[in-house]
């Protein structure tokens, strides 16, 4: 369970985030009421939520998810793979000592967006991709082994970051669209496939019982429905824009 969301607010500079692709500009007030959206289904699903300011030196900084993997034991500090954003971990690092007692850090050559890291119980999942390498990944199963856990790595061929494709959802349920619905390491899961063409819905939250997901992909939202989860649905369309989603928005600890 979780009791706690760190959130960024967006900031104007949005409008420059990275981004592969071609939906057009994110509308900076129409982001911050999507942002607003979500801060309160947390809040719903029971989390006290931490609310940074925007800071416009950054402009993808409203994904906190990227800069930092919180576990039961230590926070791990990570280091952004996109040049642009590894300036993003020194205020989260701040926050994050007020929480955890261990904070640690990963540091280069080793690059780590925790975007590419899923949680199943102790064991992480770290998906190796543009933005993630191995010096990064093997910095984290380090780490994750000091405290009992334990890390493994998963290759990307196509998505930005493993949980762009890919969500735990508890209980052994786990959803996943394109290269991730064979992959040999997710088949002791319950699979719940999502479709090629509302793959944006492959990275939904699960939230002390409840599954966060975007709003807008009908056949997920029904999928997720039948393996018995009650759903929120958050319009994130501005920040699938600049590649980002549900994920992404928030540290939940
Ligand atoms: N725009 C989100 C990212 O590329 O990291």
């Amino acid at each position: 369970m979780f009791t706690n969301a760190i959130v960024r607010i967006p900031c104007e500079n949005i409008i420059n985030g990275l981004t592969t692709s071609s939906l057009g500009i994110p509308n900076y007030e129409k982001a911050l009421l999507q942002h607003q959206d979500y801060i309160n289904a947390l809040k719903k699903c029971g989390l006290e939520v931490i609310i940074l300011p925007a800071d416009n030196n950054f402009p993808d900084s409203t994904f906190v998810e990227d800069t930092a993997l919180l576990t039961k034991h230590c926070a791990i500090i990570s280091n952004p793979g996109a040049y642009s954003r590894k300036g993003e971990v020194k205020e989260v690092k701040n926050v994050l000592k007020e929480f955890f007692e261990i904070v640690e850090e990963i540091n280069d050559p080793g690059t780590v967006e925790p975007g590419d890291i899923m949680a199943v119980g102790s064991h992480y999942y770290i998906g190796l991709s543009k933005r993630t390498n191995e010096s990064g990944a093997a910095q984290i199963i380090s780490i994750l082994r000091k405290y009992g856990m334990t890390g493994s790595t998963i290759k990307l061929k196509e998505m930005l970051h493993l949980k762009t494709g890919v969500a735990y959802l508890e209980n052994n349920n786990l959803v996943a669209c394109g290269e991730f619905i064979n992959k040999p390491e997710f088949q002791k899961f319950n699979i719940i496939e999502i479709d090629d063409d509302e793959s944006y819905a492959a990275n939904c939250i699960w939230v002390n019982g409840t599954v966060i997901i975007p709003k807008g992909y009908p056949k997920s939202k029904a999928s997720i429905q039948d393996a018995g989860y009650g759903i929120r649905e958050v319009d994130t369309s501005e920040f699938k824009k600049i590649d980002g989603g549900l994920s992404c928005l928030s540290l939940r600890f």
